[in-house]
C-alpha cells in the first residue's frame, strides 16, 4: 500500500481517496507510528498529511526520521513537507507571511518528475504560517510563491518530494497530477487498484475466513449492507442468508427494490419479517423522538433477534453452526475510531441495525477499507441495481423520525407519497449529485388553513430538507432552483391528500441537525 501518515488535520482521508482515484491502494496511519512499523508494513510509497501545527510549536507532531531513511519514496504536503525539510537539514522560518486561500506558484525549470507537465505558473491552494526558507543540501527546488521561496522541493536520488500546497484539494486544479506524477513518475508505482481487484481480494479473504461456515447478514436497502452481502455472496454462495425486517418505515418501493431487483441480481437467499404491524403498535401514542428511536431500536433488535434465532436452528437441525455476520462497516468509522481491528464500529447514532452483543457471531467486514464512493463503484460492479447503488443516506429509523408526531399507518402513507414525488423530481431536475440528501418531514401535530377549489382546507405541511454535505457532520442547505420546488410544491399539493403546504427548511447543520427528529 501507500501509506498516509495523518498529522492530525482533516487532509488524510482526502489524500488517501485521491490516491486510490489513481487507482493505488492506500491506508491511513498514525503520525505516532515509528519507521520501523512503516517498514513492517512494506510501503510502496508513503505520503505526510498537512497538519495543524507549526514545527516550532511545543508539542507538534513530530516525524520519525528513520522514516526517510527506508528507501521508500515519499512526499511531503504542508505541515508534513515542513517537517520534512526540518528533519533534512533545510530551514523552515516564521516569516511572519501567512498564505491562505488560492495562491499563485511559479514552477522553476520543467518541474522535474514531481511537477513536469503542469504548467509554468498555477494556482494552488495554501494554508500555512510557516515557510521552507532552505531546502535540504542536495535538493532541488521545483517551484516557489511570493512569500514562499520554497514551494517545493525534490531530491531523485533520495526519492524524497514535497509540497507546501495541498494538492489534494480540488481548489488546487493540478493537485492530481502531482499526486499522480510522485505515485506513478517518481515512486514507480503501477495503477492497478481498481473495484475489479478489490473483488477479487475481498472474495478470497471471505472465502478464507468462513470456509464452509454458515453466516448471516441484515440487509436495510441502503448501498453498505447490500454491498457486503453481495460480495459475501460471491465468495461463500448459499453459505449465506439475509435477512430484511420491514418496520413499515421504509420509502416507496424499497422493500420490492430488496426482494425483487437485489435478489434478482445477486441470487441471495433472502427471509423478509414482515414487522410493520409490531412497529405501528409499539410506536402507538408516542410523539417523543428520543422514545420514538429507543423502540424503534428496541423492536429492531428483537425482531432480528427472533429471525437469526430460526436460522441459527434451522441449521444446528442440519448439523451446521452460523457462526458470522456480516456487517457494512467503512473506512472511515475504522479510522475514526482508531481502527482496533475486530470490532464492531457503529455510532451509537447509527445502532440502528447494529447487533445485539449476546449473539455470538464472529464478524465479516469486506468494506473495512473502503470509502462510500468505492462500495459504490464495487456495488455497480457486482450488478446490484442503481436504486440501491446509488441511495441516498437514509436512517435506521426511517419514516419514523420524519413525522413530527404520532406515527401512523396514515401519516406513513402520505409521507411516502410525498417523499417519492420529491426523490422524483429531484432526479429529474439532475440534482442527485448535488444534494446529499432530502429528508422529507411531516409536521402530524401542525395545521393551517389553505383553499383548494372553491372549499376551505385544514391540512398539514410538508417540509423539505434538502442539504449538500461531505460527511454529514456539517451541512449546508441546498439552493434547489425555485422551477424546481415550485413543481415539487404544485405536485404534493395536488396529489397528496391533507397536505395544503409545503415549506423548506433554510438551516445550515449547525445549529440544525438534518433530520427534524
Ligand atoms: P443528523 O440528523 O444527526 O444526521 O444531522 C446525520 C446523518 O445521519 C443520519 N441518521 C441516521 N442514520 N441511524 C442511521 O443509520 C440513525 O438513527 C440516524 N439518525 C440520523 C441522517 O440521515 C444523516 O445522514
Amino acid at each position: 500500500p501507500v501509506l498516509v501518515v495523518d498529522f492530525g488535520a482533516q487532509y488524510a482521508q482526502l489524500i488517501a481517496r485521491r490516491v486510490r482515484e489513481a487507482n493505488v491502494y492506500s491506508e491511513i496511519v498514525p503520525h505516532t507510528i515509528t519507521a520501523a512499523e512503516i517498514a513492517a508494513k512494506s510501503p510502496a510509497g508513503i505520503v505526510l498529511s498537512g497538519g495543524p501545527s507549526s514545527v516550532y510549536e511545543p508539542g507538534a507532531p513530530a516525524l520519525d526520521p528513520g522514516i526517510l531513511d527506508l528507501g521508500v519514496p515519499v512526499l511531503g504536503i504542508c505541515y508534513g513537507f515542513q517537517a520534512m525539510a526540518k528533519s533534512l537539514g533545510g530551514e523552515v522560518a516564521n516569516t511572519g507571511l501567512r498564505e491562505y486561500g488560492s495562491t499563485a506558484v511559479r514552477v522553476a525549470g520543467d518541474g522535474g518528475s514531481l511537477l513536469g507537465g503542469s504548467p509554468a505558473d498555477q494556482t494552488v491552494w495554501m494554508s500555512h504560517g510557516d515557510s521552507v526558507s532552505k531546502a535540504p543540501d542536495g535538493f532541488d527546488v521545483l517551484a516557489s510563491s511570493d512569500a514562499t521561496p520554497v514551494a517545493a522541493f525534490a531530491s531523485d536520488a533520495k526519492k524524497l518530494y514535497g509540497v507546501q500546497w495541498h494538492p489534494e484539494v480540488k481548489h488546487s486544479p493540478f493537485g492530481q497530477q502531482v499526486l499522480e506524477n510522485f505515485l506513478h513518475r517518481a515512486a514507480g508505482i503501477p495503477s492497478d487498484w481498481n473495484s475489479g481487484s478489490v473483488i477479487a481480494e475481498q472474495v478470497a479473504k471471505i472465502r478464507e475466513q468462513i470456509g464452509e461456515g454458515r453466516v448471516i447478514c441484515g440487509l436495510s436497502g441502503g448501498v453498505d449492507s447490500a454491498v457486503a452481502a453481495a460480495l459475501v455472496h460471491e465468495a461463500v454462495g448459499d453459505q449465506l442468508v439475509c435477512i430484511f425486517v420491514d418496520h413499515g418505515l421504509l420509502r416507496a418501493d424499497e422493500r420490492r427494490q430488496v426482494e425483487e431487483d437485489f435478489v434478482a441480481s445477486t441470487g441471495v437467499r433472502l427471509v423478509t419479517v414482515d414487522a410493520r404491524q409490531q412497529f405501528l403498535d409499539a410506536l402507538a401514542g408516542v410523539s417523543d423522538p428520543e422514545q420514538k428511536r429507543k423502540i424503534i431500536g428496541r423492536e429492531f433488535i428483537r425482531t432480528f433477534e427472533g429471525a437469526a434465532e430460526a436460522l441459527v436452528l434451522e441449521a444446528k437441525a442440519e448439523g451446521d453452526k452460523v457462526r458470522y455476520l456480516v456487517q457494512g462497516t467503512l473506512y472511515p468509522d475504522v479510522v475514526e475510531s482508531g481502527g482496533g481491528a475486530g470490532t464492531a464500529n457503529i455510532k451509537s447514532h447509527h445502532n440502528v441495525g447494529g447487533l445485539p452483543e449476546d449473539l455470538q457471531f464472529e464478524l465479516v467486514e469486506p468494506l473495512r477499507t473502503l470509502f462510500k464512493d468505492e462500495v459504490r463503484a464495487i456495488g455497480r460492479e457486482l450488478g446490484l441495481p442503481e436504486a440501491i447503488v446509488g441511495r441516498q443516506p437514509f436512517p435506521g429509523p426511517g419514516l419514523g423520525i420524519r413525522i413530527v408526531g404520532e406515527v401512523t399507518e396514515e401519516r406513513l402513507e402520505l409521507l411516502r407519497a410525498a417523499d417519492a414525488i420529491v426523490r422524483a423530481e429531484l432526479t429529474a431536475a439532475g440534482l442527485d449529485e448535488e444534494i446529499w440528501q432530502c429528508p422529507v418531514v411531516l409536521l402530524a401535530d401542525v395545521r393551517s388553513v389553505g383553499v383548494q377549489g372553491d372549499g376551505r382546507t385544514y391540512g398539514h405541511p410538508i417540509v423539505l430538507r434538502p442539504v449538500s454535505s461531505e460527511d454529514a457532520m456539517t451541512a449546508d442547505w441546498t439552493r434547489v432552483p425555485f422551477e424546481v420546488l415550485a413543481k415539487i410544491s404544485n405536485r404534493i399539493t395536488n396529489e397528496v391528500a391533507g397536505v395544503n403546504r409545503v415549506v423548506l427548511d433554510v438551516t445550515s447543520k449547525p445549529p440544525g441537525t438534518i433530520e427534524w427528529e
